[in-house]
């Protein structure tokens, strides 16, 4: 029988799949002092994005001997000291396939957010006004769409923006990919001078900082629109800020913020800017694919 602590949850049907099976599933949280006190009782802990598994938790993990697995219940690993935790022969694993979708989906909504005022609209009607005149959009049909980075969620996304009408374009630090005629490889530089609408789907590089920032914004097209529903830092929230006020960048869609959660109240309250509070997986379809990737992983690994 395996010990799993799944300290920010995990979906209720992954749970009994693993208790079927006879192991025993914990879905409480533990703040980190009282999670220093139990985890070597377990052999995997599950974690989202809130727990941080950090060096101090990791050496306790290898001092313990027990907990050999940490599972990223998501894509990004930077919750984890991943490094770290390898070095100590704990082995880090995410789930990169299964929220794809569902990110793709949020990034097309928040495109349509900022191209028809769809936010801003529902708070001023609340207020009782009917801005008619104000709210004159653009469509995304026959718009250029430059998607940095080209992975599992950038493809996605292609896809989609696709089937509206846009052209897409992209770059990427590994080239060209193959089989993907219906959309142009291009260098970054060109990418940014080109497009109608920016969206990145890269990780986030402490040591490389934002891809986007001042210098790559002065480069872009007047009246751009950018996405970031990647990862804070990738696109510089000052620097955006600033070219929201300045009107180069005609609206912004965020749901990933350098500080989570956010204290950037005027980035927030941009009128010309959609935001959420980090909710690119947050679908039904998307926990229960996280939850069975989750599973397996477990199941693989103890095999
Ligand atoms: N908002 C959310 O809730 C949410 C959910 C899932 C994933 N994400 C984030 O989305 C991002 C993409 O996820 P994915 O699953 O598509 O990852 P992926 O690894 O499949 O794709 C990332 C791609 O970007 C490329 N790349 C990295 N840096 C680059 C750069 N500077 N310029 C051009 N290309 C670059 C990589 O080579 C890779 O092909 C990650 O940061 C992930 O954390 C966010």
């Amino acid at each position: 029988m395996l010990k799993i602590l799944a300290n920010d949850g995990m979906d209720s049907s992954a749970v009994k799949h693993l208790e079927d099976l006879g192991h025993k599933v914990v879905t409480e949280f533990h703040e980190l002092d009282k999670l220093k006190q139990v985890i070597n009782q377990y052999d995997v802990i599950v974690v989202r994005s809130a727990t941080k598994v950090r060096e101090e938790l990791i050496d306790i993990m290898a001092d313990g001997g027990k907990c050999k697995l940490v599972i990223r219940a998501g894509v990004g690993i930077d919750n984890i000291d991943h490094v770290y935790a390898e070095s100590k022969g704990i082995t880090v694993r995410n789930t990169p396939n299964s929220s794809s979708a569902s990110v793709a989906e949020l990034t097309i909504g928040h495109m349509f957010a900022i191209s028809r005022f769809i936010g801003i609209s529902n708070y001023t009607m609340r207020n009782g006004e009917w801005n008619k005149k104000q709210y004159k959009g653009v469509e995304l049909a026959g718009k250029t769409l430059g998607l940095v980075g080209f992975g599992r969620i950038s493809k996605e996304v292609a896809k989609r923006a696709n089937a509206l009408g846009m052209d897409v374009i992209y770059s990427e630090i590994m080239g060209e990919q193959e089989g993907y005629d219906e959309y142009r490889y291009v260098e970054f530089e060109e990418l940014l001078k080109e497009s109608d609408y920016i969206s990145l789907h890269i990780p986030f590089i402490k040591e490389k900082g934002a891809a986007i920032g001042e210098k790559e914004i002065a480069l872009m097209k007047d009246g751009v629109r950018i996405v970031n529903v990647a990862r804070g830092g990738v696109v510089c929230e000052k620097s955006l800020l600033d070219a929201l006020n300045s009107g180069k960048v005609a609206g912004a869609a965020i749901d990933v913020f350098e500080e989570e959660p956010t204290k950037n109240t005027e980035l927030v309250n941009h009128p010309n800017v959609s935001v959420t509070p980090h909710i690119g997986a947050s679908t039904k379809e998307a926990q229960k694919r996280i939850g069975i990737e989750t599973y397996t992983t477990i199941l693989e690994f103890f095999k």
